[in-house]
């Protein structure tokens, strides 16, 4: 784990299923140790549809393939609700010791569960995650859009249902040596028809990849020619909607890089706005010019700027996690780095908004109860991807580094005031401890030149606390009769 830049972690069977839950113990603790990617074969489904999201969520789906061979019934085994609790106990031996009767009555349940599930679109308790590698003797056909998956696990079953044995289950090896060679052949499929686009020649191969190209399947006693004709047609369908939408993240993403040059004037504006605030005659600074800006025609239209670039970033988000988006597009450096320029710049905006409206008495201080989602999610943005820069500055930043400082500015502010009535020794230094360490912490960023000239500003909220942090210091010997805890504070 220490010297190897890249973990591949694998299992077969339930082995899958603790293959995955290991690799997203690696995902949650490792990640910027070193890159995991699991690969499943025959795996039970894993979680519920929170747990499927929570992954897109976290930009997780790529790191899992799950290899499903084409009669294996444990990975769709699940989706029947009532073998989903009956096989809790976590063994599939069951399956092995079913008479012939009852395993084709088991594929049967699965498979009707199936087909209800990849019809209706209707809930199961069950959901893939991740990609999905469907593998036949013909070829192998990966896709990653949970809709698409649940379709191929009903109708690569559908079109084996004679088939309740459990080789599949077992011969992933030879899938697996099978879709090697495939891949390096020079395969001329079946479809034959020339003439076709490479596009439509693709689904056609992809199709008889899976097994269910209409003109390929025996026929057998069970289906009739026209119900498989159907299945193709509807596998057809589903595979060029997932097709369609591998473009569409690709396109959404070429749309948001120029709905990002759009917005760029008014972020430049908002720059303009902060440069004259740091240069105007009352030296307030960029934060508190904001906080207590007058009925004035430049501060509404900073603030639409403001609200406007959420928007845009919020939608950015949504998109993103509903999977439009290509999957490593929170890793481009064009998107981390405009990210966190934007919340550099704007952050100050929204606490100094906060505040000026006194959210913080009704919801509570800006860090803990009004910080919006989209900042945290830049945060982790940018500390995965970022390489520290810890080259020392010789001028100040043009954006103060921590864009939470002005919430933690004002939290201190409001703990000096609170603090004077404050009757219980062990909270009074509490308190005494957390605006010492919050000083320290700032007196650090503006050593190492952190921080943006605005905060030291004559009039700006972090000089007027320095003012009444030295004043309260001044006074904190009359505490001491009342408080004998607090010797440690006065030197
Ligand atoms: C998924 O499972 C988790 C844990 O059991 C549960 O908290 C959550 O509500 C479930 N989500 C759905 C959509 O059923
Ligand atoms: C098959 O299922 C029936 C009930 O559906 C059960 O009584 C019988 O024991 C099962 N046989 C085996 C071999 O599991
Ligand atoms: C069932 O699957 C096994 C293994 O894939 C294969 O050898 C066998 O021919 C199949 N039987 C039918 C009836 O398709
Ligand atoms: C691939 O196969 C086609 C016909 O099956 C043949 O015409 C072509 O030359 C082959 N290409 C290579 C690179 O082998
Ligand atoms: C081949 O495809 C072309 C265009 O899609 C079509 O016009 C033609 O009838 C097809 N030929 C056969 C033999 O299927
Ligand atoms: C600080 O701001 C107040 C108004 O809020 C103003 O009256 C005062 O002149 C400012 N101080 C300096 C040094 O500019
Ligand atoms: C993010 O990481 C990727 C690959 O790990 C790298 O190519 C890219 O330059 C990084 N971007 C930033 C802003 O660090």
């Amino acid at each position: 784990m220490n010297t190897s830049k890249s973990v591949v972690i694998t299992g077969r069977s339930i082995g899958g299923a603790i293959a995955s839950l290991l690799a997203l113990w690696f995902l949650c603790h490792r990640r910027t140790i070193c890159s995991v990617i699991c690969i499943t074969f025959g795996s039970p489904m894993l979680g519920n549809e929170s747990f499927s999201r929570a992954i897109l969520q976290q930009r997780w789906a790529g790191n899992f393939c799950h290899v499903v061979s084409q009669h294996d019934i444990v990975p769709r085994l699940f989706f029947a609700p009532s073998i989903a609790l009956a096989s809790s106990s976590c063994s599939f031996q069951f399956i092995h010791h079913l008479s012939e009767e009852n395993k084709t009555q088991l594929f049967r349940v699965v498979l009707d569960s199936l087909g209800v599930i990849s019809q209706s679109e209707c809930k199961s308790s069950f959901c893939p995650s991740g990609s999905y590698l469907f593998c036949t003797n013909r070829g192998a056909v990966c896709v990653d859009n949970g809709m698409l998956v649940i379709k191929l696990l009903y109708l690569t079953l559908l079109n084996g249902l004679l088939n309740s044995s459990l080789e599949d289950h077992l011969g992933y090896a030879d899938f697996i040596q099978k879709a090697h060679w495939q891949f390096i052949e020079n395969r001329s499929f079946m479809g034959g028809n020339l003439s076709k686009s490479s596009y439509e020649a693709g689904i056609t191969l992809a199709l008889e990849s899976l097994g269910i190209a209409s003109h390929k399947i025996k026929t057998n006693n069970f289906a009739s020619t026209d119900k498989q004709e159907l299945n193709s047609e509807d596998a057809k369908e589903a595979l060029k909607k997932a097709k369609k939408l591998g473009r569409t993240r690709n396109l959404n993403s070429a749309n948001l890089a120029i709905g990002l040059s759009k917005i760029n004037p008014l972020r430049a504006q908002i720059e303009w706005y902060k440069a004259s605030c740091d240069n105007s005659g009352d030296q307030m600074g960029y934060y508190d010019s904001f906080k207590q800006r007058g009925a004035s025609k430049r501060g509404f239209k900073v603030n639409m700027n403001r609200i406007k670039l959420g928007q845009f970033w919020d939608s950015l988000i949504d998109k993103l996690e509903a999977n439009e988006l290509p999957y490593d597009f929170h890793k481009r450096e064009k998107w981390v780095c405009a990210s966190q320029f934007y919340k550099l710049l704007v952050e100050p905006l929204d606490i100094a908004e906060y505040y000026r409206n006194g959210m913080h008495r009704v919801k509570g201080h800006y860090m803990q109860h009004g910080r919006e989602r989209r900042y945290k999610i830049f945060d982790k943005w940018w500390s995965e991807n970022s390489t520290d820069h810890p080259n020392a500055r010789s001028r100040f930043a043009s954006s103060t580094q921590d864009s939470c400082f002005w919430a933690k500015v004002e939290e201190a502010r409001d703990r000096l005031i609170k603090i004077r009535t404050e009757g219980d020794e062990r909270k009074f230094i509490k308190m005494l401890k957390d605006i010492t360490k919050f000083d320290q912490n700032a007196r650090r960023m503006i050593e190492n030149k952190e921080v943006s000239p605005d905060v030291l500003a004559k009039n700006s909220s972090y000089s007027l606390f320095i003012e009444e942090w030295k004043e309260f210091q001044s006074q904190l010997q009359l505490f001491q009769p009342q408080f004998p805890g607090i010797q440690q504070f006065l030197s």
